[in-house]
């Protein structure tokens, strides 16, 4: 037997083989496959702005002014003015001097890290990081050096142990955690980061659009984004469209512009996306109350499960239920499912061994009933 078929047997024998699931439509919060509709607790459109009518409006037009590709890269003759124009913006919202735009959050995180970091470098990065991170991080060439998840005191330790035989180092931290929706004690590793010389890096994927008063992160809501070099995020989760940015000063703009090979090797983003990308941000901007409904209903959300006795983490709008044992995941989420809720299990190794977990994402295509009858549902399943 090959590699390949020996990897893919042994992935089917521990239930862990990765398999697509073709749908027939989203939309409105509900996922259309074979003929039935499910309530859709597994989409990182947070806001529900993918389906707003302005966001459509807007992508409608710009794909009638130019067509449905950049047909370039930026550095080429890709680099349409309506792409400046979302850079200003997302640099105004993020209180940064300047900002730019990527195609994706991986290519981003990818991009960015390996550019500004090399062999005699040193990156300290929490462990549950995202794989684009990590993969950035390897990339780069740098040291990698895992402290434990939201644990600035491990992270001192190491410090403490490396920081000196490295010229330059940063920190690197999610806002908020995908797969575990908590956040990290920001605050303290600013304090951390300026104590050591170090640079800061955060990835506000799933905080974007939603946290701080403006709408515009955690770092926001913790007055920090002077304290933050590089301030990641992406268009593709609350901002209900695709692609991603980095939000830092005007010369690490020019020097990624220069440098980013993730940036420089690849066509820009559609016309269409940058103009949704665009509407999205001021969308926010202009009412940046959703972000705070959103969370009121997460809490509710997380007060029933643990009033019916579940065991819940984080302080978001992701809520893990941590079943633990991958095939009893798998079970729950199957018979979710069967009742017509549209749920992820995760397993490892997008997680730890032994930290299975249904992945529950709350949305403002939800409400409270919505809530209360799946928390009911679950608890008539058991597991
Ligand atoms: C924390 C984090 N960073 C980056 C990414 C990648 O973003 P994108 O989906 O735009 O590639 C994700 C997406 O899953 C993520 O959760």
């Amino acid at each position: 037997m090959g590699e390949i078929e020996l990897f893919l047997k042994k992935r089917s024998e521990g239930g862990l083989l990765r398999m697509l699931r073709p749908i027939a439509g989203r939309k409105d919060g509900r996922i259309r496959s074979k003929e039935r509709e499910y309530l859709d607790f597994s989409s990182n459109d947070y806001l529900a702005l993918a389906g707003h009518p302005m966001m459509a409006a807007s992508a409608r037009q710009a794909l009638d002014a130019f067509g449905t590709s950049a047909s370039a890269s930026r550095l080429m003759s890709g680099d349409l003015d309506i792409c400046h124009r979302l850079e200003e913006k997302v640099a105004h919202f993020k209180n940064k001097e300047a900002a730019l735009v990527f195609n994706s959050g991986y290519q981003a995180n990818v991009g960015i890290i390996s550019a500004l970091y090399s062999r005699s470098d040193c990156i300290f990065s929490d462990r549950l990081n995202h794989a684009s991170i990590l993969d950035g991080i390897k990339l780069s060439g740098a040291e990698l050096v895992r402290f434990n998840h939201n644990d600035p005191e491990h992270l001192k330790f190491l410090l403490e142990s490396h920081r000196q035989k490295f010229k330059k180092a940063l920190i690197i931290t999610e806002t908020v955690f995908s797969m575990d929706g908590d956040r990290p004690p920001l605050k303290e590793l600013v304090s951390l980061k300026e104590r050591y010389d170090c640079e800061f890096m955060v990835d506000e994927a799933h905080a974007t659009g939603i946290f701080g008063p403006g709408g515009s992160g955690v770092v926001e809501e913790e007055g920090l984004s002077a304290q933050v070099d590089f301030i990641m995020g992406t268009f593709g989760k609350a901002l209900g469209s695709f692609g991603a940015y980095l939000a830092s000063s005007k010369n690490i703009v020019e020097y990624l512009v220069n440098t980013c090979r993730g940036f420089i090797y690849s066509t820009a983003l559609p016309p269409s996306t940058i103009a949704a990308n665009i509407t999205a941000v001021e969308l926010i901007q202009k009412d940046p109350s959703r972000g705070k409904i959103l969370l009121e209903l997460a809490s509710c959300f997380r007060g029933a499960l643990t009033s019916s006795g579940f065991t819940v983490k984080g302080a978001s709008q992701i809520v893990p239920l941590v079943i633990g044992d991958a095939a009893k995941t798998m079970a729950l989420a199957d018979a979710l499912q069967e009742r017509g809720y549209w749920v992820l299990p995760v397993r490892p190794p997008t997680v730890p061994q032994g930290q299975a977990r249904l992945r529950f994402s709350v949305t403002l295509h939800h409400n409270e009933d919505m809530l209360r009858s799946l928390v009911d549902d679950i608890a008539k399943i058991g597991f």
